[in-house]
Parts: C-alpha cells; structure tokens; sequence
C-alpha cells in the first residue's frame, strides 16, 4: 500500500545547487553563487555543485527538493529567486529551464 512519506517527517530543508563547473563557470556561474551567498535564507542550504549535465545553459541552478530548474541565471537575477522562490515559495517561471520544464 502507498504510505504517506511525508508522514511524521519534517519537510527537507531545501537546497539551491550552483553549477560550478567549467562551462557554468565560464558563463558567470562564480558571481551567481556569489550572489546566492550573500543572501542567506534560514534552512536554505547553497551548495557549489559539480556539472549538472545541462553545460552551455548555464549558468545552471537546481532548486532541492523542488526540482526546478533554472538557466542562464544572471547574478542580478538571484535577488529574484531567492525572494520569489525561496521566501516566497513561488516559481520565477521566466527562468525556468526550457528543456525541463517546457515553455509557456
Ligand atoms: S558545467 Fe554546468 S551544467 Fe555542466
């Protein structure tokens, strides 16, 4: 039978992956993550992350447990996630990955 899996489990701390890879690197990926540092959330982890498989998108963003994706962050843009979807617990849906989230 299905179990609840969240049952008597506290929710997973999130976690915001940046590429850090040579081709998210060469795209900008050191100030994104620089960016995402310097605006810590509570229980929001940032980690520097080994390629992500998607190189020549980045710089790439994985957003855990969300599995959401986002591509070509600018480090100007990181303010946005990090309100939108990290605080407020809302998709920046311009900056989602096409390639895994389709486009709208
Ligand atoms: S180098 Fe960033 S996804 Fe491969």
């Amino acid at each position: 039978m299905f179990n609840d899996l969240n049952e008597d489990q506290t929710e997973p701390n999130k976690c915001v992956q940046v590429c850090q890879h040579r081709s998210c690197r060469k795209q900008g990926a050191v100030a994104v993550l620089a960016a995402f540092q310097n605006l810590p959330v509570p229980e929001v982890e940032i980690l520097a992350s080994g390629c992500l498989g998607q190189c020549g998108n980045g710089p790439m963003v994985l957003v855990l447990p969300d599995m959401i994706w986002y591509s070509r962050v600018l480090p100007e843009e990181v303010a946005v996630v990090v309100k939108k979807h990290l605080l407020d617990g809302q998709i920046v849906t311009q900056m989602l990955y096409h390639r895994f989230h389709g486009q709208k």
